[in-house]
């Protein structure tokens, strides 16, 4: 049993009150956002229509690197059904839904021209949300890097991509910053740089031996640094020019998002406690850090040393503060275990603390995640302790299933609703423990390609059936059920919340 009295405690303090079962959406605070998301590479399909041009994504899964070879090539197929799936959002009853704009669909060549097609497929997906009263939260970037900018520069890695990102969310900013109110500039760039740049395992698949395997380029132990360093600046770029010149008039809140593993120790000894509070320091801090306090955490200084890029004054003044809101993509607890063996043999900065959990890539792909809502109350006082509780939403939390058998359609996914009702519960009592959380979205609202599995995970409320041309949806229990959930019905937690066997 791993931390019998702590968890001990936070049940007592948790359950004593009042009856969890009693709870529902009007037991979180006025305003609070309940939403669905997907990301456009993810769920659009489309790929080379009306102007779009590659993405770092499209290269990737057309050169066969990713789960099963398969593509996003049509993948749910949104960019032709977003009417009916905007239909299915509002009978869902969701307040809000969280998509991302294709930076190679809305500027193909990553800077210059708008493509007018691009523009006019946002324009109606967002005009369609407002239409059924559904609030959309947008991400800028999320993952798709048009694939120009690789060429020509090798995208993060160059700080000329601060610029051309820039003029891209301005050209967001724009044209639809008169409807949308809250904006992600850049999702997960903690796991961004780990895939792209460390393990080489995503687009633009670099790195050095021995971190990873197969890359033909790159170099583990300074890309990631450096590539993270340019997302911050860019995100800091963003988030300045929007306050500058667009936020009085526009009135929405800017933020970002980031992958939010929670590091546990994997036993007792103090090695491992602070194995697990390091690698939250690599994980969260490395962008929490500079943008709470200006600087990246004083153990990355320490132990990358000089491959970790400075901050100008400059830079540290304009990153401290650089957010309205912090998004977390919250979905695993990740056993750290103390292993200097790792680290003196691969001098590797990152993972040589999680050896518990040899991989998290891998543990996911083996689906060997640990049922642990409790992980994110975990987290949560973490934000709230270490960073000044900032306004958090949690941007994507969900569970996945194998897909149906082919020609059989799984309606039944009670698992799903439960996993869902136990994390809500969790993040009912933090929000009453003080953590300014201020909204929850399901991942993903339906089906999609999702960047690690292909189409063997499904996480979508709704289902779409991946084998037909139409792409036909289908609403699953889970649907129903936050369905009802949002329309005033109570959480029924399965009580397991705290237990973290
Ligand atoms: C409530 O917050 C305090 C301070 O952050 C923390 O020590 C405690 O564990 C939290 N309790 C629960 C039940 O979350
Ligand atoms: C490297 O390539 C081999 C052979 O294609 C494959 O089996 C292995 O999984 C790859 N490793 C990574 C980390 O992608
Ligand atoms: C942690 O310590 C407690 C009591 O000190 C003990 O009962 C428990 O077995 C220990 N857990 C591990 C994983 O070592
Ligand atoms: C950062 O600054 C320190 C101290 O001035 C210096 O030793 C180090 O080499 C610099 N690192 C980089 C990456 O420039
Ligand atoms: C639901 O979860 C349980 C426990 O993890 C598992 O044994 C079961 O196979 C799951 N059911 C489905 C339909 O996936
Ligand atoms: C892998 O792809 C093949 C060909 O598209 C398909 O028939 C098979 O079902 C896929 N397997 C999995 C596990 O997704």
């Amino acid at each position: 049993m791993l931390f019998p009295v702590a968890v001990a405690l936070f049940a007592a303090a948790a359950f004593a009150p009042r009856h969890a079962s009693a709870l529902t959406r009007h037991d979180f605070p006025e305003g609070f956002v309940f939403g669905a998301g997907t990301s456009a590479y993810q769920v659009e399909g489309a790929v080379e229509e009306d102007g779009r041009k590659p993405s770092i994504w499209d290269t990737f899964t057309h050169q066969g690197y990713s789960y099963n070879k398969s593509t996003a090539d049509v993948s749910a197929d949104q960019y032709h059904h977003y009417k009916d799936d905007v239909k299915l959002m509002h009978e869902m009853g969701l307040d809000a839904y969280r998509f991302s704009i294709a930076w190679p669909r809305l500027i193909p060549d990553g800077r210059g021209e708008i493509n007018p097609k691009g523009l006019e497929y946002y324009n109606n997906l967002i005009d369609e949300l407002i239409r059924h009263g559904i609030q959309p939260h947008v991400t800028i970037y999320h993952l798709d890097l048009p694939q120009s900018l690789q060429d020509e520069y090798n995208g993060l890695l160059s700080p000329r991509f601060i610029d051309d990102y820039t003029a891209y969310a301005e050209a967001c900013f724009e044209s639809f910053g008169d409807r949308v109110k809250h904006w992600v500039t850049v999702n997960e760039p903690n796991i961004e740089t780990i895939g792209g740049f460390d393990n080489g395992r995503l687009p633009p698949q670099r790195c050095s031996h021995p971190f990873g395997e197969n890359c033909t380029r790159g170099d583990s132990t300074t890309e990631p640094y450096v590539a993270a360093h340019h997302l911050l600046l860019a995100h800091a770029s963003a988030v300045r020019l929007y306050r500058d010149k667009y936020q009085a008039t526009q009135r929405g809140q800017i933020g970002i998002t980031l992958l939010g593993w929670w590091h546990e120790p994997a036993t007792n000894s103090s090695q491992d406690a602070a194995a697990a509070t390091r690698m939250n320091d690599f994980h969260i801090g490395w962008f929490m850090h500079p943008l709470v306090y200006g600087d990246y955490p004083t153990v990355m200084r320490s132990r990358a040393g000089a491959r970790l890029p400075n901050l100008t004054a400059e830079q540290s003044k304009k990153l401290r503060g650089a957010f309205d809101f912090i998004g977390f993509n919250h979905y695993l607890v990740v056993r750290a275990r103390a292993d200097d063996s790792a680290f003196n043999l691969k001098q590797r900065d990152y993972y040589a603390d999680a050896s518990a959990i040899a991989d998290p890539f891998e543990d996911i792909q083996a689906g060997g995640l640990e049922y642990a809502p409790w992980a994110l109350g975990k987290l949560l006082d973490h934000l709230k302790l270490k960073y000044g509780n900032p306004p958090i939403l949690i941007h994507e939390n969900g569970y996945s299933d194998p897909p149906k058998i082919s020609g059989k359609i799984v309606y039944e996914d009670d698992n799903r609703s439960e996993f869902l009702q136990d994390y809500l519960e969790v993040l009912y009592l933090s929000i009453r423990n003080g953590s300014d959380a201020r909204g929850y979205f399901v991942w993903s609202f339906l089906d999609v390609s999702e960047f690690l599995f292909g189409y063997r995970s499904r996480f979508g409320l709704c289902g779409v059936d991946m084998n037909i041309k139409g792409r036909t949806r289908y609403v699953r229990n889970s649907a129903r059920w936050y369905s009802g959930f949002l329309n005033g019905g109570e959480l029924r937690p399965s009580g397991k919340a705290y237990t973290a066997a």
